[in-house]
């Protein structure tokens, strides 16, 4: 059974466990507010209608998903968490994003939102749901969780696409634009570093995440990896 997107399956499992989950969706909670917050200032970005309502859209399904999470997390553990991974890094993440949404760098804010950020979403979401299976943890009704994989997609793909178009005949990246994607991978790298405990707790290996991560990549992204 449903109860605002958690199966109620989750309520019954042992006291730590119910602990790790919540933070777990602590975790994801933090990356769906920025997004939230990232979309939103974006669809002001463009001048075409298209380009516009798909950020407006994305801004309302990503306050979807941080609640989805807001509520699996609360009901996991109503007397809230005294912990939760990547509190720092997301914060710093948050703050080089709002440098270039400040002066309207598309570029910029596709890259470190929908292409980076979400593309390690897109990986670590279908690790985790793979994960929750394999464990007979449903987590979240199947429904939501293949609604939000789907939109999560979605919203990566269209910063591949957007990024690719605004690049338009150029065919090289300038050094400020590589220089921000050094910036943003470096704090990825210490966001998955700060759960990797976490995730071992759910016998997951982060390592891999990453390797699967910069696979997915555009190639000059992921030739920034240090
Ligand atoms: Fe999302
Ligand atoms: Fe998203």
């Amino acid at each position: 059974m449903c109860l605002d997107g958690v199966d109620v399956v989750m309520i019954f499992l042992a006291k730590n466990e119910r602990q790790q989950i919540s933070r777990l969706f602590a975790f994801l909670l933090q990356g769906e507010q920025l997004a939230f917050d990232c979309a939103k200032r974006q669809s002001v970005f463009f001048t075409d209608t298209w380009h516009r309502r798909f950020l407006a859209n994305q801004a309302r399904q990503e306050r979807f998903h941080a609640a989805v999470f807001r509520s699996a997390s609360g009901m996991l553990t109503p007397k809230g968490l005294s912990a939760i991974p990547g509190k720092r890094e997301f914060e710093q993440y948050g703050m080089l994003l709002s440098e270039c949404l400040q002066r309207n760098d598309s570029m910029g804010s596709l890259l470190g939102m929908q292409i980076l950020l979400e593309g390690l979403g897109d990986v670590a979401l279908n690790h985790i749901d793979a994960g929750f299976e394999l464990r007979g943890i449903d987590g979240m009704c199947q429904r939501v969780r293949y609604l939000i994989l789907g939109q999560e997609d979605a919203h990566h793909q269209f910063g591949i696409n957007t990024f690719q178009n605004l690049l338009g005949e150029e065919s090289e990246i300038s050094a400020q634009l590589r220089q921000q994607c050094q910036d943003y991978l470096e704090l990825i790298e210490q966001l998955m570093e700060s759960t990797k405990e976490l995730f071992h707790y759910f016998d997951e290996n982060t390592d891999l995440y990453m390797d699967e991560f910069y696979q997915s990549l555009p190639v000059w992204v992921s030739e920034q990896r240090k």
